[in-house]
Protein backbone atom coordinates (compact mmCIF):
# COMPACT_ATOMS: atom_id res chain seq x y z
CA UNK A 1 0.00 0.00 0.00
CA UNK A 2 1.44 3.08 -0.98
CA UNK A 3 0.64 6.80 0.80
CA UNK A 4 -2.69 7.91 1.73
CA UNK A 5 -4.37 9.58 -1.06
CA UNK A 6 -5.22 13.29 -0.54
CA UNK A 7 -8.80 12.67 -0.48
CA UNK A 8 -9.63 9.92 1.75
CA UNK A 9 -6.94 11.71 3.80
CA UNK A 10 -9.75 14.74 3.62
CA UNK A 11 -12.20 12.58 4.12
CA UNK A 12 -10.77 11.40 7.72
CA UNK A 13 -9.92 15.06 8.57
CA UNK A 14 -6.46 14.50 8.38
CA UNK A 15 -4.05 17.81 7.15
CA UNK A 16 -3.20 18.05 3.69
CA UNK A 17 -1.07 20.10 1.38
CA UNK A 18 -3.69 21.39 -1.04
CA UNK A 19 -7.23 20.73 -1.15
CA UNK A 20 -8.75 17.85 -2.96
CA UNK A 21 -11.43 18.55 -5.68
CA UNK A 22 -13.32 16.34 -8.06
CA UNK A 23 -16.23 17.57 -9.57
CA UNK A 24 -19.98 16.35 -9.29
CA UNK A 25 -20.42 14.72 -13.20
CA UNK A 26 -17.10 15.32 -14.08
CA UNK A 27 -17.58 12.68 -16.89
CA UNK A 28 -20.41 13.42 -19.41
CA UNK A 29 -21.17 15.78 -22.21
CA UNK A 30 -19.54 18.89 -21.86
CA UNK A 31 -16.26 16.51 -23.29
CA UNK A 32 -16.21 15.65 -26.80
CA UNK A 33 -13.76 12.59 -26.17
CA UNK A 34 -17.47 11.61 -24.11
CA UNK A 35 -19.46 11.89 -26.58
CA UNK A 36 -17.60 10.10 -29.20
CA UNK A 37 -17.52 7.25 -27.13
CA UNK A 38 -21.22 7.43 -26.08
CA UNK A 39 -21.52 7.09 -29.97
CA UNK A 40 -19.90 4.25 -30.23
CA UNK A 41 -21.59 2.68 -27.55
CA UNK A 42 -24.66 3.57 -29.23
CA UNK A 43 -26.58 4.80 -26.23
CA UNK A 44 -26.50 6.28 -22.52
CA UNK A 45 -27.24 2.59 -21.01
CA UNK A 46 -25.48 0.45 -23.26
CA UNK A 47 -21.90 2.88 -22.34
CA UNK A 48 -23.24 2.23 -18.38
CA UNK A 49 -23.14 -1.49 -19.45
CA UNK A 50 -19.93 -1.89 -21.22
CA UNK A 51 -17.50 -1.91 -18.31
CA UNK A 52 -14.90 -1.16 -21.15
CA UNK A 53 -16.56 1.74 -22.25
CA UNK A 54 -17.30 2.68 -18.68
CA UNK A 55 -13.96 2.38 -17.41
CA UNK A 56 -12.81 4.57 -20.86
CA UNK A 57 -15.37 7.59 -19.63
CA UNK A 58 -14.21 7.47 -15.88
CA UNK A 59 -11.02 8.39 -17.25
CA UNK A 60 -11.35 11.20 -19.54
CA UNK A 61 -11.67 13.60 -16.75
CA UNK A 62 -8.93 12.27 -14.53
CA UNK A 63 -6.27 12.49 -17.67
CA UNK A 64 -7.40 15.45 -18.66
CA UNK A 65 -7.67 17.95 -15.96
CA UNK A 66 -5.30 15.21 -13.61
CA UNK A 67 -8.07 15.11 -11.00
CA UNK A 68 -8.02 13.45 -7.32
CA UNK A 69 -10.43 11.22 -7.27
CA UNK A 70 -12.54 9.36 -9.60
CA UNK A 71 -16.21 8.79 -9.61
CA UNK A 72 -17.71 5.18 -11.53
CA UNK A 73 -19.55 5.70 -14.55
CA UNK A 74 -23.01 4.91 -14.38
CA UNK A 75 -26.51 6.27 -13.21
CA UNK A 76 -28.66 6.30 -10.18
CA UNK A 77 -31.51 4.81 -11.76
CA UNK A 78 -29.63 1.10 -12.72
CA UNK A 79 -31.07 0.12 -9.38
CA UNK A 80 -34.79 0.88 -9.90
CA UNK A 81 -34.04 -1.20 -13.49
CA UNK A 82 -32.45 -4.07 -11.91
CA UNK A 83 -35.51 -3.85 -9.25
CA UNK A 84 -37.88 -5.12 -12.46
CA UNK A 85 -38.66 -1.42 -14.11
CA UNK A 86 -38.31 -0.74 -17.87
CA UNK A 87 -36.06 2.58 -18.32
CA UNK A 88 -35.43 4.22 -20.96
CA UNK A 89 -33.08 7.82 -21.91
CA UNK A 90 -34.62 9.71 -24.21
CA UNK A 91 -32.73 12.43 -26.28
CA UNK A 92 -33.71 15.81 -24.73
CA UNK A 93 -35.88 14.31 -22.63
CA UNK A 94 -33.91 12.32 -20.00
CA UNK A 95 -34.81 9.06 -18.15
CA UNK A 96 -38.37 7.64 -18.49
CA UNK A 97 -40.08 4.78 -16.72
CA UNK A 98 -43.37 3.95 -19.21
CA UNK A 99 -45.08 2.42 -15.99
CA UNK A 100 -44.49 4.52 -12.94
CA UNK A 101 -45.65 3.06 -9.70
CA UNK A 102 -48.23 5.03 -8.25
CA UNK A 103 -49.86 2.37 -5.62
CA UNK A 104 -49.56 -0.10 -3.57
CA UNK A 105 -50.24 -2.99 -5.53
CA UNK A 106 -47.66 -1.01 -8.14
CA UNK A 107 -44.77 -3.03 -5.48
CA UNK A 108 -45.83 -6.39 -6.45
CA UNK A 109 -44.21 -5.53 -9.87
CA UNK A 110 -40.33 -5.08 -7.91
CA UNK A 111 -38.16 -7.55 -7.32
CA UNK A 112 -35.22 -7.84 -4.71
CA UNK A 113 -32.87 -8.35 -7.20
CA UNK A 114 -29.48 -10.37 -6.58
CA UNK A 115 -27.25 -7.48 -6.87
CA UNK A 116 -24.03 -9.78 -8.36
CA UNK A 117 -26.32 -11.11 -10.82
CA UNK A 118 -28.29 -7.98 -12.18
CA UNK A 119 -25.80 -5.58 -11.76
CA UNK A 120 -22.32 -7.14 -11.89
CA UNK A 121 -21.68 -5.13 -15.20
CA UNK A 122 -21.22 -2.44 -12.39
CA UNK A 123 -18.98 -4.42 -10.23
CA UNK A 124 -16.75 -5.57 -13.52
CA UNK A 125 -16.18 -1.75 -14.18
CA UNK A 126 -15.18 -1.21 -11.39
CA UNK A 127 -12.77 -3.91 -10.90
CA UNK A 128 -12.01 -2.67 -14.68
CA UNK A 129 -11.64 0.99 -13.67
CA UNK A 130 -9.89 0.24 -10.35
CA UNK A 131 -6.82 -1.81 -12.57
CA UNK A 132 -6.91 1.43 -14.81
CA UNK A 133 -6.65 4.31 -12.79
CA UNK A 134 -3.20 5.34 -11.50
CA UNK A 135 -2.86 4.25 -7.38
CA UNK A 136 -3.35 8.30 -6.07
CA UNK A 137 -6.45 8.21 -7.56
CA UNK A 138 -8.90 6.71 -5.43
CA UNK A 139 -12.63 5.65 -7.27
CA UNK A 140 -15.76 6.36 -5.63
CA UNK A 141 -18.97 4.31 -5.65
CA UNK A 142 -22.36 5.88 -5.58
CA UNK A 143 -26.26 5.10 -5.50
CA UNK A 144 -29.18 7.18 -5.27
CA UNK A 145 -30.90 7.53 -1.96
CA UNK A 146 -34.17 5.98 -1.81
CA UNK A 147 -36.16 8.93 -1.67
CA UNK A 148 -34.72 10.05 -4.82
CA UNK A 149 -34.88 6.89 -6.53
CA UNK A 150 -38.63 6.62 -5.03
CA UNK A 151 -39.32 10.33 -7.27
CA UNK A 152 -38.11 8.67 -10.57
CA UNK A 153 -39.71 5.54 -10.19
CA UNK A 154 -43.55 7.20 -8.90
CA UNK A 155 -42.76 10.07 -11.25
CA UNK A 156 -42.06 8.30 -14.40
CA UNK A 157 -39.23 10.56 -15.21
CA UNK A 158 -37.99 14.53 -14.42
CA UNK A 159 -40.59 16.58 -13.06
CA UNK A 160 -40.27 20.04 -11.62
CA UNK A 161 -43.83 19.77 -9.67
CA UNK A 162 -43.43 15.87 -8.01
CA UNK A 163 -46.94 15.74 -8.12
CA UNK A 164 -47.28 11.97 -7.88
CA UNK A 165 -44.79 11.45 -5.23
CA UNK A 166 -46.32 14.11 -3.18
CA UNK A 167 -49.67 13.11 -3.34
CA UNK A 168 -48.40 9.21 -2.05
CA UNK A 169 -46.64 11.16 0.88
CA UNK A 170 -49.79 12.77 2.11
CA UNK A 171 -52.57 10.32 0.81
CA UNK A 172 -50.42 7.18 1.20
CA UNK A 173 -47.79 7.17 3.46
CA UNK A 174 -47.40 3.56 4.08
CA UNK A 175 -47.10 2.60 0.55
CA UNK A 176 -44.08 5.17 0.13
CA UNK A 177 -42.92 3.52 3.40
CA UNK A 178 -42.93 0.07 1.94
CA UNK A 179 -41.37 1.40 -1.15
CA UNK A 180 -38.24 3.79 0.37
CA UNK A 181 -37.68 0.25 2.70
CA UNK A 182 -37.43 -1.87 -0.48
CA UNK A 183 -35.10 0.59 -1.85
CA UNK A 184 -32.67 0.66 1.47
CA UNK A 185 -32.46 -2.85 1.41
CA UNK A 186 -31.46 -3.15 -1.91
CA UNK A 187 -29.28 0.15 -1.86
CA UNK A 188 -27.11 -1.61 0.72
CA UNK A 189 -26.46 -4.80 -0.82
CA UNK A 190 -25.69 -2.76 -4.09
CA UNK A 191 -23.06 0.04 -2.29
CA UNK A 192 -21.63 -3.49 -0.13
CA UNK A 193 -20.68 -5.19 -3.40
CA UNK A 194 -19.06 -1.88 -4.72
CA UNK A 195 -17.20 -1.93 -1.73
CA UNK A 196 -16.38 -5.59 -1.89
CA UNK A 197 -15.35 -4.80 -5.65
CA UNK A 198 -12.99 -2.24 -4.86
CA UNK A 199 -14.96 1.27 -4.31
CA UNK A 200 -12.76 3.04 -2.10
CA UNK A 201 -15.33 5.51 -0.92
CA UNK A 202 -18.90 5.70 -1.07
CA UNK A 203 -21.51 8.72 -2.27
CA UNK A 204 -25.41 8.54 -1.86
CA UNK A 205 -26.77 11.27 -4.43
CA UNK A 206 -30.20 12.92 -2.60
CA UNK A 207 -30.86 15.28 -5.47
CA UNK A 208 -34.20 15.79 -4.20
CA UNK A 209 -34.09 15.64 -0.42
CA UNK A 210 -35.19 19.53 -0.86
CA UNK A 211 -38.46 18.96 -1.97
CA UNK A 212 -39.33 18.01 1.54
CA UNK A 213 -39.87 20.11 4.82
CA UNK A 214 -37.63 19.34 7.67
CA UNK A 215 -39.97 16.43 9.17
CA UNK A 216 -40.52 15.24 6.36
CA UNK A 217 -37.07 15.13 5.19
CA UNK A 218 -36.25 13.39 8.22
CA UNK A 219 -38.83 10.50 7.86
CA UNK A 220 -38.78 9.87 4.04
CA UNK A 221 -34.72 10.36 3.19
CA UNK A 222 -32.65 10.77 6.09
CA UNK A 223 -33.65 7.76 8.16
CA UNK A 224 -33.54 5.26 5.31
CA UNK A 225 -29.91 7.07 4.24
CA UNK A 226 -28.81 6.74 7.79
CA UNK A 227 -29.85 3.01 7.87
CA UNK A 228 -27.89 2.67 4.60
CA UNK A 229 -24.73 4.16 6.65
CA UNK A 230 -25.40 2.14 8.87
CA UNK A 231 -25.15 -1.26 7.22
CA UNK A 232 -22.19 -0.96 4.83
CA UNK A 233 -19.07 -2.23 5.43
CA UNK A 234 -16.87 -0.23 7.22
CA UNK A 235 -13.17 -1.37 5.03
CA UNK A 236 -13.04 -2.39 1.78
CA UNK A 237 -10.96 -6.28 0.67
CA UNK A 238 -7.31 -3.91 1.23
CA UNK A 239 -8.61 -2.90 4.90
CA UNK A 240 -8.85 0.76 4.13
CA UNK A 241 -11.59 2.74 5.73
CA UNK A 242 -14.40 3.38 3.19
CA UNK A 243 -15.72 6.53 3.66
CA UNK A 244 -19.40 7.53 3.56
CA UNK A 245 -20.28 11.06 1.97
CA UNK A 246 -23.87 12.12 1.90
CA UNK A 247 -25.35 14.67 -0.33
CA UNK A 248 -29.07 16.03 -0.17
CA UNK A 249 -29.57 18.83 -2.14
CA UNK A 250 -31.03 21.85 -0.68
CA UNK A 251 -30.23 20.58 3.01
CA UNK A 252 -27.73 22.30 4.33
CA UNK A 253 -30.12 23.47 7.47
CA UNK A 254 -30.68 20.20 8.33
CA UNK A 255 -26.38 19.35 8.45
CA UNK A 256 -26.36 18.73 12.62
CA UNK A 257 -28.80 15.75 11.72
CA UNK A 258 -27.03 14.43 8.62
CA UNK A 259 -24.29 14.30 10.78
CA UNK A 260 -26.10 12.07 13.10
CA UNK A 261 -26.21 9.44 10.23
CA UNK A 262 -22.83 7.92 10.57
CA UNK A 263 -21.76 9.38 7.39
CA UNK A 264 -18.14 10.74 7.20
CA UNK A 265 -18.30 13.68 4.96
CA UNK A 266 -21.45 15.64 4.40
CA UNK A 267 -21.43 17.40 0.71
CA UNK A 268 -22.77 20.54 0.10
CA UNK A 269 -24.70 22.55 -2.35
CA UNK A 270 -23.79 26.52 -3.20
CA UNK A 271 -26.41 27.67 -1.20
CA UNK A 272 -24.91 26.60 1.96
CA UNK A 273 -23.34 29.14 3.92
CA UNK A 274 -20.43 26.68 4.58
CA UNK A 275 -18.07 29.09 7.26
CA UNK A 276 -21.92 28.82 9.42
CA UNK A 277 -22.46 25.03 8.90
CA UNK A 278 -18.64 24.34 9.90
CA UNK A 279 -18.51 26.68 13.47
CA UNK A 280 -21.86 24.25 14.27
CA UNK A 281 -21.15 20.75 13.63
CA UNK A 282 -16.99 21.46 14.51
CA UNK A 283 -15.08 18.37 13.46
CA UNK A 284 -17.55 15.98 14.12
CA UNK A 285 -17.28 15.53 10.14
CA UNK A 286 -16.08 16.59 6.53
CA UNK A 287 -17.25 18.56 3.90
CA UNK A 288 -17.22 19.13 0.55
CA UNK A 289 -18.30 21.48 -1.75
CA UNK A 290 -19.90 23.67 -2.75
CA UNK A 291 -18.20 26.11 -5.74
CA UNK A 292 -21.77 27.16 -7.95
CA UNK A 293 -21.77 25.54 -11.19
CA UNK A 294 -22.80 28.65 -12.85
CA UNK A 295 -18.70 30.29 -11.46
CA UNK A 296 -17.70 27.92 -14.76
CA UNK A 297 -19.27 30.40 -17.14
CA UNK A 298 -17.58 32.95 -15.79
CA UNK A 299 -13.99 34.58 -16.75
CA UNK A 300 -10.69 33.63 -15.02
CA UNK A 301 -10.52 37.07 -12.29
CA UNK A 302 -14.66 35.64 -11.26
CA UNK A 303 -13.10 32.21 -10.81
CA UNK A 304 -10.21 33.05 -9.05
CA UNK A 305 -12.53 35.30 -6.50
CA UNK A 306 -14.94 32.80 -6.14
CA UNK A 307 -12.61 29.96 -5.53
CA UNK A 308 -10.74 31.90 -2.72
CA UNK A 309 -13.79 32.79 -1.09
CA UNK A 310 -15.35 28.63 -1.37
CA UNK A 311 -11.93 28.07 0.29
CA UNK A 312 -11.98 30.48 3.03
CA UNK A 313 -15.62 29.83 3.91
CA UNK A 314 -14.50 26.02 4.93
CA UNK A 315 -11.72 27.53 7.06
CA UNK A 316 -8.61 26.16 8.15
CA UNK A 317 -9.37 22.90 10.10
CA UNK A 318 -8.69 19.41 7.88
CA UNK A 319 -11.74 18.01 6.41
CA UNK A 320 -12.50 19.59 3.09
CA UNK A 321 -12.87 18.72 -0.38
CA UNK A 322 -13.40 20.86 -3.19
CA UNK A 323 -16.50 20.38 -5.25
CA UNK A 324 -19.53 22.09 -7.07
CA UNK A 325 -22.81 22.60 -5.45
CA UNK A 326 -24.32 20.15 -7.64
CA UNK A 327 -23.18 18.78 -11.45
CA UNK A 328 -21.43 20.03 -14.76
CA UNK A 329 -24.03 20.85 -17.44
CA UNK A 330 -23.48 20.13 -21.23
CA UNK A 331 -22.71 23.70 -22.23
CA UNK A 332 -19.79 24.13 -19.54
CA UNK A 333 -16.26 25.02 -21.22
CA UNK A 334 -13.71 22.49 -20.15
CA UNK A 335 -11.28 25.24 -20.48
CA UNK A 336 -12.77 26.17 -17.41
CA UNK A 337 -12.84 23.32 -16.01
CA UNK A 338 -9.06 23.17 -16.38
CA UNK A 339 -8.38 26.51 -15.07
CA UNK A 340 -11.10 25.93 -11.96
CA UNK A 341 -8.44 22.87 -11.02
CA UNK A 342 -5.31 25.02 -11.50
CA UNK A 343 -7.01 27.58 -9.46
CA UNK A 344 -7.98 25.38 -6.55
CA UNK A 345 -4.42 23.97 -6.31
CA UNK A 346 -2.79 27.35 -6.06
CA UNK A 347 -5.08 28.44 -3.82
CA UNK A 348 -5.48 26.08 -1.47
CA UNK A 349 -1.16 25.42 -1.13
CA UNK A 350 -1.28 29.14 -0.65
CA UNK A 351 -4.14 29.22 2.21
CA UNK A 352 -2.73 25.78 3.90
CA UNK A 353 0.77 26.97 4.10
CA UNK A 354 0.05 30.27 5.51
CA UNK A 355 -2.50 28.27 7.96
CA UNK A 356 0.35 25.75 9.26
CA UNK A 357 2.91 29.05 9.69
CA UNK A 358 0.40 30.80 11.39
CA UNK A 359 -0.07 27.72 14.09
O1 LIG B 1 -19.23 11.72 -13.72
C1 LIG B 1 -20.08 11.37 -12.88
O2 LIG B 1 -20.51 12.11 -11.99
C2 LIG B 1 -20.52 9.91 -12.87
C3 LIG B 1 -21.69 9.56 -13.54
C4 LIG B 1 -23.10 9.95 -13.09
C5 LIG B 1 -24.15 10.09 -14.03
N1 LIG B 1 -25.30 10.27 -13.34
C6 LIG B 1 -23.98 9.99 -15.48
C7 LIG B 1 -25.03 10.52 -16.37
C8 LIG B 1 -23.65 10.13 -11.82
C9 LIG B 1 -22.98 10.13 -10.46
C10 LIG B 1 -25.05 10.32 -12.00
C11 LIG B 1 -26.00 10.48 -10.89
C12 LIG B 1 -27.41 10.84 -11.17
N2 LIG B 1 -28.20 10.39 -12.19
C13 LIG B 1 -28.21 11.67 -10.35
C14 LIG B 1 -27.76 12.29 -9.04
C15 LIG B 1 -26.86 13.45 -9.23
C16 LIG B 1 -27.50 14.68 -9.82
O3 LIG B 1 -27.06 15.07 -10.91
O4 LIG B 1 -28.40 15.23 -9.19
C17 LIG B 1 -29.48 11.76 -10.93
C18 LIG B 1 -30.65 12.55 -10.42
C19 LIG B 1 -29.47 10.93 -12.09
C20 LIG B 1 -30.60 10.66 -13.02
C21 LIG B 1 -30.33 11.12 -14.41
N3 LIG B 1 -29.41 10.54 -15.25
C22 LIG B 1 -30.94 12.19 -15.10
C23 LIG B 1 -32.01 13.09 -14.53
C24 LIG B 1 -30.37 12.24 -16.39
C25 LIG B 1 -30.76 13.11 -17.56
C26 LIG B 1 -30.45 14.51 -17.39
C27 LIG B 1 -28.97 14.82 -17.35
O5 LIG B 1 -28.53 15.42 -16.38
O6 LIG B 1 -28.29 14.45 -18.29
C28 LIG B 1 -29.38 11.22 -16.44
C29 LIG B 1 -28.49 10.91 -17.58
C30 LIG B 1 -27.02 10.93 -17.33
N4 LIG B 1 -26.38 10.39 -16.25
C31 LIG B 1 -26.02 11.43 -18.21
C32 LIG B 1 -24.78 11.18 -17.63
C33 LIG B 1 -23.42 11.48 -18.20
C34 LIG B 1 -26.28 12.05 -19.58
C35 LIG B 1 -26.53 10.95 -20.52
C36 LIG B 1 -26.16 11.27 -21.92
O7 LIG B 1 -27.01 11.81 -22.61
O8 LIG B 1 -25.01 10.96 -22.29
Amino acid sequence: MGQKQLFLKACAREPVERTPVWLMRQAGRYLPEYLKVRQQAGSFLNLCKTPALATEVTLQPIRRFGLDVAIMFSDILVVPEAMGMKLDFLEGEGPVFAEPLRESRDLNRLIRPKVEKKLGYVYNAIEEMRAALPSKVPLIGFAGSPWTLATYMIEGGTTKKFTHIKTALYRDPDFLHMLLGALADTVIDYLNGQIDHGAQAIQIFDTWGGILGPKNYRAFSLDYMTKIVRNLKKTGPDGERVPVILFSKGCASYSKDIATSGCDVISLDWTADAKKIRRQLGDKVAFQGNLDPAVLYAPEEVIRKEVRKTLKSFGNKPGHIFNLGHGMEPDMNPDNVQLLVEIIREESSHLLKRNSKKR
